[in-house]
């Protein structure tokens, strides 16, 4: 396999990204309290008296979920930066993370929780345009062989951020009154890094050639990234979709609607995002102490940081099985069993007054809910809309794509509060009855994407449109052996 010195290097600095986006769903979690009190004496030194509870919640709620929005706006966008800017906009974006990091980073000692909402949108907008940029730009730049694998390295950077970001929020370590500023700021140093690092990576050739028709130094870039000098196969391969995109009209979002076309592909695209958020993941993350408080949990801290540990380890299995079992029955595979552990976890919960050690099973049940998330519906949904795309309606796809994913990501971290009062110890029913949902789409609408070049399956669509199975039989087993963006012909 065709794993160079470039290729790692350039998949390492464009992850780093999606390591931020991580930090900066977890950070929010541990040091709620803390922050909240800061508030609070804001308002004191404001308003010489206490911050009333009702304003308190609502700055605080807005201080998480502006997040989401900050994102759902900026990957909306990520389909025209991306084509204006190529790879740069990975470096231009990181001017987000200085304004974000650093107006949070200094809303202590400005007495501001202006600033801090203010920045918490900021650095969403960064992992909005992140979220778009990373796993189409990995996507691009990996040979067909690994695309699955790569792909699920966006994921990994993003659980460990989680990871990271939990324990770093220990009030031991950063999650104290005073240290709490650096927690929040500190996610500019691998922004710092990243911009080091960029200028060392090629652009994706993909986009040089088909885009920009910069065929002299899409060959170059492909020459580094394959550690070849060879490239006419890629390059004749990259052609042929040229070709086929000449023809085109320039998709704009609407076209991926209008378009027979692109419909199947994009209705897959959406629902795969969904799938991913609505299972309940974010619920986990956003809410994990008070529900295992809730559960009956002994210390509902350290059981978040084992979920978080547990979140790791199964986005690295998934990392190994993704190019073997293939992306279609992984997936399936996450979602079956997340829906046996809600499932547990609900009658766990249910029990939970007569029998005490159900709080041991609901624990289980919950990292068991967020492993099978890891080995499919957590990395697989980021990197198969690029793979369902060929390089004309790639950028927006994207941004469709990331906006539907941004958008349930809102309405579960700020809807579920308010269905867990509801619906008590059946709140998780909820989605287990919507990962059947998802299931049933996915057996029946879901092609598999493993071993395939981008032409070939974009071609699944176009051509039987409503056959893409047996495409996939007559596609997935010959092309598996073929390298770098599948050279399976020497069209010239
Ligand atoms: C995925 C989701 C993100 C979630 C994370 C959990 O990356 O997009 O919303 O928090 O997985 O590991």
């Amino acid at each position: 396999i065709n794993m160079t010195g470039t290729l790692a290097l350039s998949v390492f600095t464009a992850v780093l990204g999606s390591f931020q986006f991580g930090y900066n769903i977890g950070v929010i979690n541990a040091p709620q309290k803390i922050i909240e009190a800061d508030y609070n004496a804001t308002w004191v030194h404001r308003y010489g008296e206490p911050i009333p509870t009702a304003t308190l919640t609502t700055l605080w709620s807005l201080s998480v979920a502006i997040f989401s929005i900050g994102g759902m706006i900026s990957s909306f966008c990520v389909g025209v930066i991306s084509e204006w800017l190529g790879r740069k906009a990975m470096l231009i974006n990181n001017l987000f993370a200085f304004i974000g990091g650093g107006l949070m980073g200094m809303a202590k000692i400005s007495r501001s929780f202006e600033m801090m909402i203010l920045g918490r949108f900021v650095i969403g907008a960064y992992c909005g345009l992140a979220s778009g940029l990373v796993p189409m730009y990995v996507g691009e730049i990996a040979p067909t062989s690994l695309r699955g694998a790569l792909g699920t390295l966006h994921q990994l950077a993003i659980v460990t951020g989680i990871l990271i970001a939990q324990v770093l929020g220990l009030e031991s370590l950063l999650g104290s009154e005073e240290l709490w500023p650096v927690l929040v700021g500190v996610t500019v140093l691998p922004t710092v890094l990243q911009m080091v690092l960029l200028p060392f990576c090629p652009e994706s050739p993909r986009f040089l050639y088909i885009i920009r028709c910069q065929e002299h130094h899409a060959k170059s870039g492909l020459r580094r990234l394959t550690g070849r000098q060879e490239v006419g196969d890629m390059l004749a391969e990259m052609k042929e979709e040229k070709r086929r995109m000449d023809m085109e009209r320039k998709v704009s979002i609407a076209e991926l609607f209008r378009s027979p076309m692109y419909r199947q592909p994009i209705i897959i695209a959406i629902l795969l995002q969904l799938s991913q958020q609505l299972s309940g993941v974010n619920a986990i993350f956003y809410y994990s102490t008070s529900i295992f408080q809730k559960a009956g949990v002994q210390s509902p801290v350290y059981a978040t940081i084992g979920a978080g540990v547990v979140n790791c380890a199964f986005t690295v299995v998934s990392l190994f099985l993704v190019e073997r079992t293939g992306r279609r029955t992984l997936h399936m595979l996450g979602l079956s069993g997340m829906c046996g552990c809600a499932i547990v976890m609900t009658i766990a919960l249910a029990l939970l007054d007569s029998v005490p050690w159900m709080s041991y099973i609901s624990m289980l049940a919950i990292f068991g809910f967020v492993a099978f998330f890891e080995v499919g519906p957590g990395p697989i949904p980021w990197f198969f809309v690029a793979e369902l795309f060929s390089q004309g309606p790639r950028p927006a796809a994207m941004a469709v794509a990331g906006f539907s994913n941004w958008t349930a990501n809102f309405i579960i971290g700020f809807g579920f509060q308010y269905l867990a009062e509801l619906c008590g110890p059946y709140v998780f029913l909820i989605f287990a009855v919507l990962l059947v949902f998802f299931l049933i789409f996915t057996f029946f609408r879901v092609p598999e994407t493993r071993g395939k070049t981008f032409d070939q399956i974009s071609a699944s669509f176009s051509k039987h449109p409503p056959a893409m199975m047996d495409l996939d039989m007559e596609l997935g087993k010959r092309s598996t052996e073929l390298d770098y963006l599948g050279g399976e012909g020497s069209l010239d």
